[in-house]
């Protein structure tokens, strides 16, 4: 038994995602971030004026906490967009070619890929984020979004969206540095 639990142990771990440990972690996290922003989204009433004070109450929290993530596990967390409202969310190269697979194909949710940071190697999770009916609130049609928004962001892409629509990614990337410690 205890020599089988080794070799169970030693082996090279599946070359299409981390240990099970990390994994679960990871996907759980952005799970719950997803649902952070779909239950702030539902707290937009009708009618309501949508202005700064709504993205600090629905949008904002989000990058907040995806910033949180990153700071307690040592992960590399983003959310990305080619339809991007702040610039910083304009895809890599890896993720603009992924974007076109979640794009091409409805059915794909999530997945891992082996990854480079900085020259650093690791794994790499991508989950698509998807357009709800509260999200037009801010990111539908063009001519109707918020002051702030045009004010703010002159370089935005991210309006025009329909529910349903792919808005854009999440991306965690996680160092191989930090997978000896899931064992
Ligand atoms: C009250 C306005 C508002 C609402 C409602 C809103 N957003 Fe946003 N969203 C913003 C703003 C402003 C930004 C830019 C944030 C920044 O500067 O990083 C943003 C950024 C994003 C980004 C980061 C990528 C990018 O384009 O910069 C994603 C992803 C996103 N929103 C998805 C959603 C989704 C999904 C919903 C609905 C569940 C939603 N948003 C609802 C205002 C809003």
């Amino acid at each position: 038994m205890a020599v089988l639990l080794l070799a169970a142990c030693g082996r090279e771990p599946a070359s299409d995602a981390p240990p099970a440990a990390v994994r679960q972690q990871v996907e759980e996290a952005i799970r719950a971030l997803d649902a952070l922003r779909a239950g702030l989204a539902r707290t937009i009433t009708a009618g309501e004026t949508i202005d700064a004070a709504t993205f600090n109450r629905v949008c904002r929290p989000v990058g907040q906490q995806a910033r949180q993530l990153a700071e307690t596990n040592g992960w590399i967390v983003q959310q990305l967009a080619v339809k991007y409202r702040n610039p910083a969310h304009r895809p890599d190269s890896q993720a603009a070619a992924l974007f076109a697979r979640f794009e091409a194909d409805p059915s794909l949710d999530s997945l891992w890929v082996r990854a480079t940071w900085n020259g650093t190697p690791g794994w790499r999770y991508l989950r698509r984020i998807t357009v709800r009916p509260q999200c037009l609130a801010c990111h539908g049609p063009r001519d109707r979004r918020p002051a702030f928004i045009v004010q703010n962001y002159p370089e935005d892409r991210a309006y025009d969206f329909r529910p349903g629509d792919l808005r854009g990614l999440y991306s965690v990337f996680v160092p191989d540095s930090l997978l000896q410690t899931s064992f």
